[in-house]
């Protein structure tokens, strides 16, 4: 009998995380501050991408993505029903149609065949582009998705809120890492506690891309912009007198286009950085986690895991899909394991229902949610807690 909880993910919070955010607390800048741009920059060069613009939360990062690859009234675009709702919504915020597409049964992750079958049944330039999600941190092989995308001139966002630390092989035995920016336009992470990084609440875009790059930032701050070459009132307008020098005050700012306030603070930056610090550690132990239960579960009748190669699997989430989930859970729960189910399928949800989809609709997708039970897995996670986790599973099937 266990007697304190595991829960189904938890952050890690050192000392040194602690003394981080107390020093950006003292700083002079609560927010706006240089702890930004420096966990942009080490975000960056961890993920392996040319830019990466920090915002509030993940569900900010989708929205701005949208935002920026111009998402309007009635467009339609693609994801998978098995993820956080986020992933779909952001098309929403912009007006546009969401065209869920089933699951590959096997890996858990959008099937690009059946997504390949949706676009060659309209004409070219029905869809504008397509989500796909590293969904439990399995990565997307984003190389098939570009080559599809661009053969319908389609946007790629990759959600990679799962899989900081991801990465597959591509044709030619090269590792990409999940959001490098070799592939899709843009992607997007999330640093909410249950994450790889923990901020409390806090987000990231990832892009190659310079003009995308620019607009995010602007859009992140009220679509303002501080850089002389962009303004477009003059000088004399802006100094209200004739201009002594040649110059823009230094006051000066313009607010060119509609955007919001997305901002992440100076001390949940500092956090994320000092957090990014051990995400090779923490991504190893989460590896070593994943193989034990791999073990563990090896040739039962009972467990069916997320498989195929499953190298480069990030390990956000440990999913496996079992009869009688139910009285599993409930079982679990009875002895303080505290396993959660990830996802309902998000087509499922009242809100996409008024849309027309109902159950039948994605197969895959739907059987799938009758069986997934995802188990403890957080980089703190001791051996005989997961031993623990290990052997209710055993007594609760019988083997
Ligand atoms: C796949 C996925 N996308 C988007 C989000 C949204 O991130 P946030 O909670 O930081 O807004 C989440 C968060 O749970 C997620 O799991």
């Amino acid at each position: 009998m266990n007697n304190s909880n595991i829960p189904y993910g938890k952050q890690n919070i050192t000392k040194e995380d602690i003394d981080a955010v107390i020093e950006a607390l003292q700083s002079d800048h609560l927010t706006q501050g240089p702890r930004i741009i420096e966990f942009e920059n080490q975000f960056a060069s961890y993920i392996g991408s040319k830019y990466a613009v920090a915002v509030a939360n993940g569900t900010a990062a989708l929205h701005l993505s949208a935002l920026v690859l111009g998402v309007q009234e009635g467009d339609k675009v693609i994801t998978t029903p098995i993820t956080f709702a986020a992933s779909a919504n952001c098309i929403r915020y912009c007006g546009g149609e969401v065209v869920f597409s089933d699951i590959d049964p096997e890996t858990y992750l959008l099937d690009i065949e059946k997504v390949r079958t949706l676009l060659q049944k309209s004409p070219k330039g029905t869809y504008k582009g397509i989500i796909p999600v590293d969904f439990a941190g399995r990565a997307v092989n984003l190389e098939e998705f570009r080559n599809l995308a661009d053969e319908y001139n389609l946007w790629l966002i990759e959600d990679a809120c799962h899989a900081p630390g991801g990465y597959f092989t591509d044709s030619i035995n090269t590792v990409q890492n999940c959001g490098n920016g070799n592939f899709a336009d843009l992607a997007i992470f999330s640093f909410h506690p249950v994450k790889h990084i923990a901020c409390g609440e806090g987000g990231m875009i990832t892009t190659d891309n310079e003009i995308l790059y620019k607009k995010l930032l602007a859009l992140r701050t009220h679509g303002i912009t501080k850089s002389d070459y962009e303004f477009s009132n003059s000088i004399e307008f802006a100094c209200g007198q004739n201009p002594e020098l040649n110059k823009y005050p230094g006051w000066y700012m313009e607010m060119q286009t509609l955007g919001f306030n997305y901002r992440i603070t100076d001390f949940q930056a500092a956090l994320g950085t000092s957090q990014l610090e051990r995400a090779k550690e923490g991504l190893e132990n989460r590896r070593k986690l994943a193989l034990n239960y791999n073990t563990a579960f090896d040739n039962s009748i009972y467990i069916k895991g997320q498989s195929g190669v499953v190298e480069g699997h990030a390990y956000h989430l440990y999913i496996i899909e079992v009869e009688n989930r139910l009285g599993l859970y409930n079982y679990l729960r009875e002895n303080n394991v505290f396993a959660q189910i990830h996802y309902i399928p998000c087509h499922l949800m009242p809100y996409y229902k008024n849309f027309g989809w109902k159950e039948g609709d994605m197969p895959n997708a739907e059987n799938y949610y009758k069986k997934c039970i995802s188990l403890p897995m957080y980089p703190s996670l001791s051996y005989e807690e997961q031993n623990t986790v290990i052997d209710l599973i055993k007594r609760f099937y019988g083997f």
